[in-house]
């Protein structure tokens, strides 16, 4: 027990289960640069502060260079009592430098405010990485918008054919989602940002160490001003996993709406062949499997975050160990989001459309609405309206053919202010160019939406 960094008052070593139980190391090793950015700037406050001497400093930022690159070029050997990235940063230190100097640079430090700044560094990155592939993904979005905009679809509500939109509308209405959750993830990632560094175990720090110098250092917009807030405190994992969660929700409905409109019986879309597989079995499939793992992987998602909730909604305050439980969920959502937005953009980059299937699947009856907006326009009340173009959907159910077939005659017949100039009704195109007030589907909404949405990606 004596080469444990806390060992002074343990006798005897840990059982290996135990060992292997309580150890973060092989997934916490990812944090190695953050740990030693955290452990250069706390020693410099250190020698500011009179507490370490220049050469002592010197010496540390020395040794901690280099544990930086064994890890960096995988020589960094692990030990048996490696128990997590902060021990074993500090013993390999001491390895280098001698103990008489590597003992003192955890002077007035803890691993509890050790691990929240190693996490919060690291996801600042990840966040802000993501954040730039969430931009591109929007990005892809509006200029297919843009080079799309004359095709025309049916809209839908309750998978029924509602309306017909621009292809291009259904881009947008998901890039605007997107774009809201690039919103609030602008926000998480401010207070992701902000310094627990310099509160200690959960006291704070003895030595009159300047938490504002090493918050600056480290690139943090602020501090955590509580010191046992800042040990006990999570709320920036739960944060981005929320913020998971929201995203991974959004593009789970995106993959559906995909997956639906490259089935033969839409033929909307065709993914290409990088994004698709086929049957081991069923020579003629084609399935859509990048779309069902984007699909499947939000339900991955939602459970770090329900899981997270239950280990910590009961933890006495400030640290303890069951905290550690945060790491790995928050390592898994981050590869997960990274992943799944690199591939949606994919997906949506490469895949064709079918202009015509969507024509194809257009129905006349999708305009009965048209005729109720034409009898408003003709003064008549838009309940009146609508009651009349019911009639007209009816008869045409009755006739047994599309809407679009019944007579002059018999449209008149159902009511004597559906005159000669009705049949424009029947044409896509106009009902689409008739939603032009702002966010609808006609051309020049949709191109304001793009610009909207080009100021909410443009490089800053
Ligand atoms: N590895 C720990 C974690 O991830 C940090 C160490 C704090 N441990 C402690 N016994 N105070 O939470």
């Amino acid at each position: 027990a004596e080469n444990m960094l806390w060992g002074g008052r343990f006798t005897q070593g840990l059982d290996p289960i135990m060992e292997q139980y309580n150890a973060s190391l092989p997934y916490d090793r990812i944090f190695y640069a953050q740990d030693i950015a955290g452990s250069i700037a706390f020693a410099r406050a250190n020698f500011n502060n009179g507490v370490l001497t220049q050469d002592e400093f010197n010496a540390i930022e020395e040794g901690l260079e280099q544990v930086k690159q064994e890890w960096a070029q995988n020589e960094f050997e692990i030990k048996p009592n490696d128990e997590d990235i902060h021990t074993a940063n500090e013993r390999r230190l001491s390895e280098i430098i001698g103990k008489e100097i590597g003992g003192k640079l955890h002077t007035g430090r803890s691993r509890n405010e050790q691990v929240v700044t190693d996490m919060r560094l690291w996801l600042r990155e990840e966040l802000r990485q993501i954040e730039k592939w969430l931009m591109t993904l929007i990005k892809t979005s509006v200029q297919r918008a843009e080079a799309e905009i004359d095709v025309l679809m049916p809209g839908y509500t309750h998978l029924q054919k509602a309306q017909p939109v621009r292809w291009s509308h259904w881009l947008l209405s998901h890039a605007t989602a997107f774009s809201l959750e690039l919103e609030r993830l602008r926000e998480v990632i401010k207070r992701v940002n902000r310094s627990p560094l310099g509160c200690g175990a959960l006291a704070g720090n003895p030595f009159k160490i300047d938490r504002e110098a090493m918050a600056k250092e480290l690139g943090f917009d602020g501090l955590l001003y509580n010191s046992m807030n800042a040990v006990a405190d999570r709320d920036f994992v739960f944060e981005t996993l929320q913020w998971g969660s929201s995203f991974m929700m959004k593009i789970s409905r995106w993959a559906e709406d995909l997956i639906i409109y490259s089935s033969l019986e839409f033929g909307f879309v065709r993914l290409a062949d990088a994004y698709s597989t086929g049957s081991s079995l069923m020579p003629q499939k084609k399935n859509a499997d990048s779309l069902e793992l984007l699909r499947g992987k939000s339900g991955r998602a939602f459970g770090h975050m329900a899981g997270l909730y239950c280990t910590i909604k009961g933890l006495p305050t400030t640290y303890n160990k069951d905290l550690q439980e945060s790491v790995e969920p928050l390592i898994d959502h981050i590869k997960t989001l990274g992943d799944s937005i690199q591939i949606a953009t994919g997906v949506l980059s490469t895949l064709t459309i079918n202009p015509e299937k969507m024509l194809a699947a257009l129905a006349p009856e999708m305009l009965a609405t048209e005729f109720a907006d034409y009898l408003v326009r003709k003064g008549v009340p838009f309940r009146e309206g609508h009651h009349i173009s019911g009639r007209v959907v009816a008869l045409a159910e009755n006739e047994g053919v599309p809407m679009d077939k019944l007579s002059l005659e018999q449209l008149k017949g159902i009511d004597s202010r559906l005159g000669d100039d009705v049949v424009e009704c029947l044409d896509y195109e106009r009902a689409v160019e008739l939603k032009d007030a702002m966010g609808g589907t006609s051309k020049s909404a949709v191109r304001q939406q793009i610009e909207m949405l080009n100021k909410t990606i443009a490089e800053d």
